[in-house]
């Protein structure tokens, strides 16, 4: 038998509820965390404000009040926090990220650039809720300057990798990764830039997968579900 949501009063098959924001009586609200400059938010904010992802910005939030994402969302109009964590004590910095997110009613929360290991206690408030952009191929280089230690470590492939968070360092279950060659001609920098290009990319395709509701997890494997 169909399964039905209703709607507005129109009967909607379950099948279309998961990928359509509308379907599910309120769009999506996303969070965005970030630490610097924030070109994957903004790659994230353009996609929304083109209808490419299903869903709407609530809050943007910062530890940094220098961080140069928290004025280009101010600049769109969005909610801009800035949450110090400097000389704060780590839950209770996470205690007060929490509780914005909660109060701006966010359903996905997209670390972008966000310089802080996030507690056990805040992964565990959002299961598989919070995602993490990473400019390696995890497992490979995990931690700081990853595209820098990848050049250094010589490899001829690198790339991102777009992934749950739990609550170890760069290891959650991988959504997204794409691969960037390393060429004769690059240094650290030229390679870090092909792959940020690539970043702005992955993130939207990881955040449409998420919002979607058309996956598994089988393991650690993140596989398609039929529509
Ligand atoms: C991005 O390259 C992102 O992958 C990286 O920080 C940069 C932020 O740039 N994140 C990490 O290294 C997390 N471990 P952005 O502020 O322009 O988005």
């Amino acid at each position: 038998m169909l399964k039905v949501h209703s709607h507005a009063h129109v009967l909607i098959p379950k099948s279309l509820s998961g990928f359509c924001p509308i379907y599910n009586n309120r769009v999506k609200n996303l969070g965005i965390l970030l630490s610097g400059r924030g070109s994957n938010f903004e790659a994230i904010a353009d996609n929304v404000a083109a209808g490419k992802i299903p869903a709407q910005i609530s809050v943007v939030i910062s530890n940094r009040a220098d961080a140069g994402g928290i004025e280009s969302a101010k600049r769109r109009g969005l909610n801009a926090l800035v949450i110090p964590s400097k000389g704060v004590p780590r839950e209770e910095h996470d205690r007060r990220v929490v509780k914005a997110l909660q109060d701006h009613g966010v359903d996905l929360i997209c670390l972008a650039g966000y310089m802080r290991l996030l507690s056990p206690w805040f992964v565990q408030q959002f299961p598989r809720r919070i995602l993490n952009i990473h400019p390696s191929l995890l497992p490979a280089f995990p931690g700081l300057e990853a595209s820098k230690q990848a050049f250094d470590y010589g490899v001829k492939v690198s790339g991102c990798t777009v992934h749950f968070v739990d609550e170890h360092l760069d290891h959650g279950d991988i959504i997204v990764q794409k691969v960037v060659p390393v060429l004769d001609n690059d240094d650290d920098h030229t390679l870090a830039a092909r792959i940020l290009e690539q970043e702005h990319i992955a993130y939207s395709e990881a955040v449409r997968i998420v919002l979607s509701d058309s996956f598994k997890v089988v393991g650690r494997r993140v596989v398609a579900t039929a529509q």
